[in-house]
């Protein structure tokens, strides 16, 4: 290799480097702490995807079977019971409704489903949430786990009984500026 060719190779390996922490947008995390010793916790990752937020959660001490999953507009989760989170996160103003609904508030994530073991996982992209700006930010916001399965129908909460787990929100590393 001369020594031309080893300028170029340093330059491409830099400019690589330099691109690397825009290839993909802010992200952010909710850490899920328990209600009342429900014993559930878990995390939830949320990273900007040009016009699109990837949801991935995982979560463990359930109960087997479905467990609604939202996102409450208020970033407190204070209250014994987690009713200090408010209700769904409904910037626009819609009905309740299953994730992929037309009719749907930005923070209904649908259910996660827990295996014989109360582990679940769950990756959804939506476009009706953002970080760090727009009327679908999430920041500051939480994210709630029911102790019952969502029926995407009953208004406006889908009949998913008690909060058992609540995490506020926040920015991740510093990128909440891009
Ligand atoms: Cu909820």
């Amino acid at each position: 290799m001369n020594n031309a060719t080893l300028v170029a190779t340093a330059a491409v390996f830099l400019s690589a480097c330099a691109y690397l922490p825009f290839s993909s947008g802010p992200s952010a995390t909710a850490e899920l702490k328990p209600l009342k010793g429900s014993g559930v916790n878990g995390t939830v990752h949320f990273t900007q995807k040009g016009d699109k937020v990837l949801v991935v959660a995982e979560v463990k001490g359930l109960k087997p079977g479905p467990h609604g999953f939202h996102i409450h507009e208020k970033g407190d989760c204070s209250a014994p019971d987690g009713m200090s989170a408010g209700g769904h996160f409904n910037p626009h103003g819609k009905k309740h409704g299953g994730p992929n609904d037309p009719d749907r508030h930005a923070g209904d994530l649908g259910n996660l489903v827990a295996d014989a073991s109360g582990n679940a996982k769950l990756t959804l992209e939506t476009a009706d949430l953002s970080i760090g700006s727009g009327p679908g930010n999430l920041l500051g916001r939480s994210v709630i786990v029911h102790a019952d399965p969502d029926d995407f129908k009953t208004q406006p909460h889908g009949n998913a009984g008690a909060r058992i787990a609540c995490g506020l929100i926040v920015a991740k590393g510093g990128r909440s500026a891009y």
